[in-house]
């Protein structure tokens, strides 16, 4: 049987300042999760990222940005360049999140330009997909997360996909604390999987690919979402910005 490490991402989106994630991380330190076989990612504002690195230090969680530029360097004012990201302490990046999506014009082509940008500078882009509630009611979301996936990964070779991660987040399940049922998770996992297999001629693709489900992850909701074959993770926003939960939901993806 193939054996995916598990992620569990906090997104912090904009939430946290120094003294906030200082505050999170000596209560987290404390509970010493350092499990091998899961991976654990902070996500703060681009503005905390050096402060979450000091504060990581000894630990062997990772740390990732929300967002990044396209471009890599240059006269771009306010932007972030992948590598300012890296240079920031940041193993990984959030790329193509519904609220990017939703209020700041991200399209599937900035994501696929972003993604590149990521791959590029050596950062692991975590790419984000998924339906909106119109979409479900309408039976589309198998096109639209088709459509998501195949543009924002389009002419990723083989080694850049196998150094991607993928979040599957239906829109209407994100904040809103009605999650996906276990059972629609695992189905738009598998179409996930399914489309990575037609598009990657190598089967090692689909089968290695890490698939993160988001949208109103809790402790009690985590085990089964988690148990589903196809959910190697979660992406959690409104739990990850108290570590009791978040600990709570990395307890239940131990394997
Ligand atoms: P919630 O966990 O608050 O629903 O947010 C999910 C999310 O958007 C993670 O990226």
């Amino acid at each position: 049987i193939m054996h995916r490490k598990r992620y569990c991402v906090a997104n912090w989106k904009m939430n946290f300042n120094g003294s906030d994630i200082q505050m999170f991380l000596s209560e987290w330190n404390n509970k010493s999760l350092n499990n091998p076989n899961i991976k654990t990612i902070f996500c703060p504002s681009f503005t905390e990222l050096n402060i979450t690195a000091k504060l990581l230090n000894q630990s062997n969680s990772k740390i990732g940005a929300q967002n990044v530029s396209n471009f890599s360097k240059g006269a771009f004012t306010g932007e972030v360049s992948a590598s300012l990201i890296v240079d920031s302490g940041c193993s990984h990046v959030i790329i193509g999140h519904s609220e990017r999506r939703q209020y700041f014009g991200e399209t599937n082509q900035s994501v696929n330009r972003k993604t590149k940008s990521a791959l590029n500078a050596g950062l692991i882009p975590i790419i984000c997909v998924g339906e909106m509630l119109e979409d479900r009611e309408a039976g589309k979301t198998e096109q639209v997360v088709k459509d998501h996936l195949v543009n924002s990964i389009a002419k990723l070779t083989e080694e850049q996909i196998l150094n991607s991660v993928i979040a599957y987040e239906p829109v209407w399940a994100i904040g809103t604390g009605k999650t996906a049922t276990p059972d629609q998770a695992q189905e738009v996992h598998a179409l996930i999987r399914s489309v990575l297999s037609d598009t990657y001629s190598s089967a090692n693709v689909a089968d290695r690919i890490r698939i993160q489900y988001g949208g109103s992850v809790t402790p009690a909701n985590a085990v089964a979402l988690l148990s589903q074959p196809d959910v190697d993770g979660a992406l959690v926003g409104g739990a990850s910005l108290e570590a009791e939960p978040f600990a709570d939901i990395v307890k239940a993806a131990q394997p």
